[in-house]
């Protein structure tokens, strides 16, 4: 028997942030193995490509020595069904503010609806993060704000490059 305690972590990660990394990092002192599922969200009308969202966070997971204990994965379809797959005995949410809580509430109860087995664990990031999200580091990096302190030094880079990009068009 797999002794093995697996959480998944999902979200849209577009792109992934300090905040999420500090989740990240908390989850891994409960759980043994975590898979960080990166949704396919067409109504979100992401910046970065599943692949390039995938490329930013493996690069953060090597810069803090977690390849061991952390993969990363897209799926599409219901993130119930893709933590059966997985073996997965939990679903990991960030909680920043109030705000998060009713949407937090109505899906958790919907996952445990759709799957009782799988349970949702909630974290709080650091409070420098709590006001933290990607799009706000999408706005800021497009008004050539500076967002060193809030994304792993990938994303930075990646960001100024697209806004860059779409300068020039
Ligand atoms: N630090 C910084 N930002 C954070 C954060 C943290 N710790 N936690 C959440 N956020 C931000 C994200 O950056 C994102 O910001 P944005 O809206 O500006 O992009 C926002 O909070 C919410 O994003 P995220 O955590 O990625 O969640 P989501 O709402 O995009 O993703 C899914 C939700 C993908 C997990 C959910 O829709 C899902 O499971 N979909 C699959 C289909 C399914 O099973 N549906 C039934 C669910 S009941």
């Amino acid at each position: 028997m797999n002794q093995q305690r697996t959480a998944v972590y999902p979200g849209t990660f577009d792109p992934i942030t300090n905040g999420h990394l500090d989740i990240l990092v908390r989850g891994c002192d409960l759980f043994d193995r975590i898979v960080i599922c990166i949704a396919e969200n067409p109504a979100k009308d992401e910046m970065f490509s599943l692949a390039e969202r995938k490329a930013m966070i493996e690069e953060a997971i090597s810069e803090h020595n977690l390849n061991s204990r952390v993969t990363v994965e897209t799926f599409n379809g219901l993130i119930v069904d893709y933590a059966e797959k997985l073996g997965a005995i939990a679903l990991i949410r960030g909680l920043r503010a109030v705000s998060d809580f009713e949407f937090e509430f109505q899906m958790a109860l919907m996952n445990r609806h759709l799957n009782n087995r799988l349970h949702t664990v909630y974290l709080m990031p650091k409070d420098e993060y709590t006001y933290l999200s990607s799009s706000i580091i999408k706005n800021v990096a497009n008004h050539g704000g500076d967002i060193h302190r809030f994304v792993p030094a990938g994303v930075k880079r990646r960001l100024v490059e697209k806004f860059l990009k779409t300068e020039g068009e």
